[in-house]
């Protein structure tokens, strides 16, 4: 889907202005710390939190952490996201532990030009899943602006990404706006031979993306879960392998037009368990044994897909080929991202979803692409051609 957005304008003054931007701090937690490397969601909406405090904003940030379901609880609060916040930006994030009301006033009236301070997780409070107005409306007390920068969670029909953004002169952030430029590409002019490229487990959220970019694509390339859920519907064995039982209705349910673009794995490995020590062999699909499991695809897929790759023009991947929790079990997945990278230049690459984020950060490949999303579900509806509810009122009218 092609679309336009309303980006801050290069002349609106930001002097003193209480700007409230959202962005998507959803990092993991451990041990109290937010995970987040160099290209990190934190550490990317840092860049653009940065530029509004240059500018003389008073920058009030706004952010979700988990599912907690509407009640305040210790484990999801963002005083990790603060210190991540904080040690990016060189100076000390306060946190409003309430969300709106006099005391979160009072600490934004406390704000100079330039500083910035972090309220709580927007998903202690019900309303915030709800889209509630009323809870948008006393959000919106503390801004004079309203800047989405959070692509990621734009999917959701959220308060303080939907209902939020009618209250107040609103706007994309660039770390948004950029995503969406480049993956508005896709629709305007999509150089062929078009590379689609998806890996991991759930079928129904990957299913409507191959379907939706059909008329585009020229090859379908499919490891992972997904690929087994595809072997179980041609009637293959596929051992103890992970697969998605109710994918398989939604395989066979496919044209066949479309059927004819999507190439299998002809090869992979084969573990005797999910564990580091495990024993392994590579084996081509139709000998997959009845306690095999399917950790990785083989040589000659691996080869195939580089091959592929290598004439691409554009290039989209989701979802790890092999079950990349274990390093020795992510090396296929490794070199198809780093043939993906290699194509930057020649092709449009766009790389997505939060499993292959970890493992491209390792490689300290993040940067080579023409776009690493910060998006998983949400890279994936707007691949199919969904409406993202965060989006609707930052559109460009004009
Ligand atoms: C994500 O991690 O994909 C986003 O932060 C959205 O989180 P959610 O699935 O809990 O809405």
């Amino acid at each position: 889907m092609s679309i336009r957005l309303r980006k801050i304008p290069q002349d609106l003054p930001l002097k003193g202005k209480r700007v409230l931007i959202r962005i998507d701090g959803n990092v993991p937690i451990e041990k109290g710390r937010a995970v987040d490397g160099p290209h990190g969601r934190i550490a990317r909406a840092a860049v653009d939190i940065d530029w509004l405090s240059q500018h003389g904003a008073r920058v009030v940030v706004l952010t979700h952490l988990g599912r907690p379901n509407g009640r305040r609880k210790a484990a999801y609060s963002v005083a990790p996201i603060a210190k991540r916040l904080g040690s990016l930006l060189g100076t000390k994030i306060a946190v409003s532990r309430d969300l709106f009301g006099p005391r979160a006033e009072r600490a934004v009236a406390n704000l100079k030009d330039g500083q910035v301070l972090l309220l709580e997780n927007m998903r202690f409070d019900p309303r915030e899943t709800e889209n509630d107005s009323t809870f948008a409306k006393s959000l919106a007390q503390l801004g004079d602006l309203y800047v989405n920068d959070a692509f990621s969670v734009s999917h959701r029909a959220h308060a303080s990404l939907s209902a939020l953004a009618h209250e107040l002169p609103a706007f994309a952030g660039p770390l948004l706006a950029n995503e969406i430029n480049v993956l508005s590409q896709l629709e305007k002019n999509t150089k062929r031979p078009f590379v689609l490229l998806m890996g991991g487990l759930k079928i129904e959220t990957k299913l409507p993306v191959i379907e939706h970019l059909s008329s585009q694509t020229d090859f379908v390339l499919l490891g992972g879960a997904l690929a087994t859920t595809f072997f179980v519907a041609q009637g293959k064995s596929v051992g103890r392998s992970v697969f998605d039982q109710e994918g398989v209705k939604l395989v066979n349910a496919l044209p066949k037009q479309l059927l004819k673009k999507i190439i299998l794995p002809e090869d992979v490995v084969v573990a005797s368990s999910f564990r580091k020590d495990a024993k392994t062999k590579i084996v081509l699909v139709a000998d997959i044994g009845s306690k095999d499991r399917i950790v990785d695809i083989g040589p000659k897929t691996r080869e195939q897909f580089i091959k592929i790759i290598s004439q691409a023009k554009t290039i989209v991947w989701n979802g790890p080929f092999g079950y990349c929790e274990i390093g020795s079990f992510c090396s296929g997945t490794r070199t198809v991202a780093q043939a993906i990278a290699n194509r930057t230049g020649a092709a449009i690459t766009i790389v997505g979803g939060g499993d292959t984020g970890p493992v491209l950060e390792k490689m300290k490949l993040s940067d080579q692409f023409s776009l690493q999303s910060t998006g998983g579900g949400a890279l994936l509806e707007f691949l199919a051609g969904k409406t993202l509810p965060g989006l609707e009122y930052i559109r460009s009218r004009d």
